[in-house]
């Protein structure tokens, strides 16, 4: 049975690939620190003998070394990071250990220990304001945070080992995505997870500037396919993939879809806009598709059932 590494395994993205892969056959060594992760979000993995926890900081490289050497893992899935893009503002220190030097320990270690794949988690905010939509792999970025800084170095620390070793480098260019398990009250939060807890409580939501800029929203069961796909599909090349939808939204018809699930929901309150917030932002899923087949099957009506009917844990 192969062996996958998650970093970030007790996180909202992670746990969800966790329980994809063991669901699928896969064993899973799975790491994090709990600095911002949970082991709620493990309830389901820890109850399957193939997974394995690991608790500590992926940049302490005795640690990782051992886990490398005991587990072996067949690919690794890089998702432990700095989440929040106000924090890699306010610390950008923190930002670099965290999303840029956790990238170069682990690339590192799979080339001295010869695991011939990592995947690692990166954002469709190095698009920044796009001048085009949708967004292809190909376009000028556009990086406007220490976050979306630190994203593209990592794709470049990368694809640097993996033009220099025997190692295929997968960046996965994450675009909005939402679900169970998404922490609705920190700033990280998406808009459809604090939208879902005001309407659960009967509270107003606050829609930021006029209600119409888009986004292009992801359920985080498609992202959990998408990132085993790229941890096991045979022919994957290395290099940078969009993961999306192709479709986008603005935040208003979003707001309606609850208002019709609420009929007797308060009414929304606008304010100005965020600042520094993207207008419309689209991605092109063409790539990850023709190269591996993978295409998001959640529509955003049945993301939301899921979303909504999922007990918090
Ligand atoms: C998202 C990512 C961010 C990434 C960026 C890249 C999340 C949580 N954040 O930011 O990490 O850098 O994409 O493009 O996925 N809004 C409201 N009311 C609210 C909350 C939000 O109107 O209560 C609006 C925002 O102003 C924004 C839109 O909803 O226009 C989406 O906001 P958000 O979910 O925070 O995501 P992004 O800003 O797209």
């Amino acid at each position: 049975m192969a062996n996958y590494l998650i970093t970030g395994v007790a996180g909202f993205i992670g746990s969800h690939t966790a329980d994809t892969l063991l669901e699928a056959g896969y064993s899973v060594t799975g790491v994090d620190n709990f600095r911002t992760g949970s082991q709620q979000n493990l309830e389901s993995a820890r109850k399957n003998p193939a997974f394995e926890l690991i608790e500590g900081d992926v940049t302490d490289e005795r640690l990782m070394s051992r886990v490398f050497e005991q587990h072996k893992p067949q690919a690794v899935l890089h998702l432990a990071g700095l989440v929040s893009v106000p924090g890699s503002f306010s610390d950008p220190a923190l930002n670099f250990r965290l999303n840029i030097h956790s990238t170069d320990v682990l690339a590192r270690l799979v080339v001295q220990f010869r695991c011939p794949r990592i995947v690692f988690a990166s954002s469709a905010a190095v698009y920044g304001d796009a001048q085009k939509l949708p967004c292809q792999e190909g376009d000028v970025v556009d990086v406007r945070s220490p976050y979306a800084m630190a994203k593209l170095v990592s794709e470049t620390i990368l694809s640097g080992y993996a033009a220099s070793f025997d190692l295929t480098a997968i960046s996965l260019r994450y675009f909005n995505v939402y679900g169970p398990r998404q922490a609705p009250t920190s700033d990280y939060s998406g808009v459809i997870s604090i939208f879902a807890q005001c309407f659960i409580k009967g509270e107003a939501v606050t829609i930021f500037g006029d209600g119409l800029q888009t986004r292009d929203f992801i359920a985080v069961s498609d992202v959990a396919v998408a990132n085993m796909t790229a941890l096991t599909h045979e022919h994957m090349p290395s290099g940078v993939f969009n993961v999306c939808t192709g479709r986008s939204m603005p935040v208003n018809d979003i707001v309606s879809i609850f208002q019709k699930r609420y009929p007797d929901s308060c009414e929304a309150e606008y304010v100005a806009a965020r600042t520094g917030d993207i207008r419309h932002s689209c991605g092109d899923p063409a790539e990850l598709n023709r190269l591996a087949g993978f295409s998001a099957q959640t529509g955003f009506e049945s993301g939301l059932n899921v979303l909504l009917n999922t007990p918090e844990p």
